[in-house]
């Protein structure tokens, strides 16, 4: 059964809202875009706020929604199977020959189905150090970093690997931004 749940959550984190979107609102091809990634931050870019508001919140939706229906159908190990197949499947989806985005949005998503307390923790992160500094990656890179911090330290420690995995991921997937970062070239929010 888990494994069904890990195949059906992999399948819906693999619709990637951002070509999605990119296709119903004539945005052109995101690969020839800004960063090339299909997420919130890129066809932002593309000078869509709509599209990119309606990304984010569809691809962090998708992981939320793995996450939930999991937890109603099976239970906590199920949510937490589904939550790290949707993540994959954002990352890797079988629908765009497994060029896929960056995580983020699914991973908040994600850690606010898998535990509301954890997850408003790490979107906050996330809006303050984009508040601070304007940059969607280092954002993303802090968030992910301390939100498996947050879990242990609100006493869920039982999220804690699951998130960490997460984390390890998404730095993985931002590893052209860290490059960038060091170099002091990533572009702020919106340009
Ligand atoms: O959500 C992805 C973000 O962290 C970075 O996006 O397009 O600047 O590489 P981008």
């Amino acid at each position: 059964m888990l494994i069904l749940v890990a195949v059906l959550a992999y399948l819906l984190g693999s619709i990637s809202f951002g070509f999605v979107m990119a296709r119903l609102f004539g945005l052109g091809d995101l690969r020839q875009i800004g960063s090339g990634n299909p997420g919130a931050t890129n066809v932002l870019r593309t000078g869509n706020k709509l599209a990119a508001f309606l990304t984010l919140v569809l691809d962090a939706g998708k992981g939320a929604i793995a996450v939930i229906a999991a937890r109603l159908l099976l239970g906590e190990t199920a949510a937490q199977v589904a939550g790290f197949a949707a993540f994959a499947g954002h990352c890797y989806p079988v629908f765009t020959r497994f060029l896929g985005g960056k995580g983020v949005a699914t991973f908040l998503g994600t850690a606010l189905a898998l535990s509301w307390p954890v997850g408003l923790i790490s979107c906050a992160l996330w809006i303050g150090t984009a508040a601070l500094l304007r940059i969607s990656s280092l954002s993303a890179l802090v968030s992910a970093a301390l939100t498996p911090v947050a879990a242990f330290a609100l006493g869920r420690s039982d999220l804690s690997l699951l998130l960490a995995l997460l984390a390890v991921l998404v730095f993985w997937r931002h590893r052209g931004n860290i490059v960038r970062l060091a170099r002091g070239i990533e572009p702020k929010i919106g340009k």
